[in-house]
């Protein structure tokens, strides 16, 4: 797919599509839950298509209508023993929270998904599942997918998690309603809480200690099914932020987007690096706080992105990669090797493709350094099957001379299947 600069900004306004987390957690929890669960402003990329699949296939009814989706549940025991193989396709949060409850079960089943979650790490998720009692194990000598868990009792654990990991937190959480006694996680800085927030609504007891990062589950709770209006993901909302920020003559208005502090990161460093934004209209429902962020073009300077703000923005550190590189002086990203665990490898990724369109970056092992202001020219894009990286060189694009060519471009299904067709609509 070809990309070009736009010389007249990007104007208007959009709605986009709903927080892919909460949308694989509304599936997971009301299947476990009794009753219906419906869902609104649910995310229909493929990621959250791969999470309905699999609990159909473990026996869960799911009505999908244009307006809203309807989940049937089962109960915390009501989940059947699949006939195949669960495919999760290149969904890392399908298979690692999965995997959590399928430990739980009274039957056996086996997981498996697309080339990149083959390559992905699960001894982090195997570990602490091992510890509660399961029998979980990986099927390659990587230990990566495919994994086989053979369902059993379980005990809860303290477990103190070596990553930030909202995945690895929640698939032990999640264990944690079948284990015998009270199941704790522990993360060296907090993750995005979904999770915790969600299951209490849905009814458990979830205990959070915000000072030690620790989040506690209570087994055996009567989770009821629930009403659920899914915000707008600021993960995707991202794209446009960026876009509206380093494009001049811009200004673009989202409509309620998820800003829940746990990944509204990108917001602290959109202030740090002078970008011209306003919350409005700000709401909270369930906890899940929202906001409609209007964005204008302003010259952005160079920052410092590190410490315990990386988990509330791991995901948008590609597009903050790209902005890094039209803003005034050096930015400096450390303390995100997770980057390297994502989709693709994302530090080597986004820094070989950036330096391909001419940016100074570096990589380094923990992050990227760049120093912004070199002018970006087109290149050959290769987006290694990543949504976030395609999303970011769409957007790189806008500000680069000439043309650039994304390969594997519509791997933004995995998270906006609109993407290409809303940044144009805001294209003048
Ligand atoms: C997610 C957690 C994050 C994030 C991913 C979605 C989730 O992964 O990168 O896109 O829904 O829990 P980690 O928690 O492994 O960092």
């Amino acid at each position: 797919m070809i990309f070009t600069s736009t010389s007249k900004g990007l104007r208007g306004e959009l709605t986009v599509p709903g927080d892919k987390s909460i949308s694989h957690r509304a599936v997971m929890f009301g299947a476990l839950s009794k009753g219906t669960t419906s869902v609104t402003h649910f995310l229909k990329g493929a990621d959250c298509l791969s999470t309905i699949r699999c609990f159909r296939q473990l026996g869960v009814s799911i009505e999908d209508s244009r307006e809203k989706l309807l989940i049937h549940g089962q109960g915390l025991h009501g989940l059947k023993e699949p006939s195949g193989w669960l495919d999760t396709g290149n969904s890392g949060t399908t298979t690692r929270l999965l995997s959590g409850i399928l430990a739980g079960q009274s039957f056996s089943s086996a997981i498996n998904g697309d080339a990149s979650i083959q390559t992905r790490p699960m001894g982090r998720i195997m570990e602490p599942l091992r510890q509660m009692g399961a029998r979980i194990e990986s099927l390659k000598a990587n230990g990566c997918a495919p994994l086989s868990i053979v369902g059993g009792p379980l005990r809860g654990i303290s477990y103190v998690s070596p990553v930030a990991s909202a995945q690895v937190k929640s698939a032990v959480l999640l264990a944690g309603l079948y284990a015998k006694g009270v199941t704790s996680v522990t993360e060296p800085a907090l993750s995005r809480n979904h999770t915790e927030l969600m299951l209490r609504g849905f009814g458990a007891q979830v205990d959070i200690c915000p000072e030690t990062h620790t989040a506690s589950i209570h087994p055996e709770p009567a989770l009821t099914g629930q009403q659920i209006s899914v915000p707008g993901d600021i993960s995707s909302a991202a794209y446009f932020i960026a876009a509206a920020a380093l494009t001049p003559h811009s200004e673009v208005l989202l409509r309620h987007v998820g800003i829940n502090p746990t990944r509204a990161g990108m917001l602290r460093v959109c202030e740090n690096m002078g970008v011209d934004l306003t919350l409005l209209n700000q709401t909270n429902h369930g906890g899940e706080p929202a906001a409609d962020l209007l964005i204008r073009f302003h010259d952005l300077s160079g920052t410092v992105i590190e410490g315990d703000l990386i988990p509330t923005l791991i995901d948008e550190l590609p597009i903050l990669a790209v902005m890094a590189c039209f803003a005034k002086g050096k930015t400096i990203i450390r303390n995100a090797e997770e980057l390297k665990v994502k989709e693709s490898n994302r530090i080597a990724v986004m820094v070989k493709n950036l330096s391909a369109m001419g940016a100074h970056i570096t990589a380094t092992e923990d992050g990227m350094i760049i120093e912004g202001g070199a002018p970006l020219h087109g290149a050959q894009i290769d987006s290694h099957g990543d949504h976030r990286v395609a999303m970011s060189f769409a957007v790189a694009a806008l500000n680069a001379s000439g043309e650039t060519q994304i390969q594997d471009a519509s791997c933004v299904t995995i998270s906006y299947p609109e993407f290409y067709r809303d940044l144009k609509s805001l294209c003048q």
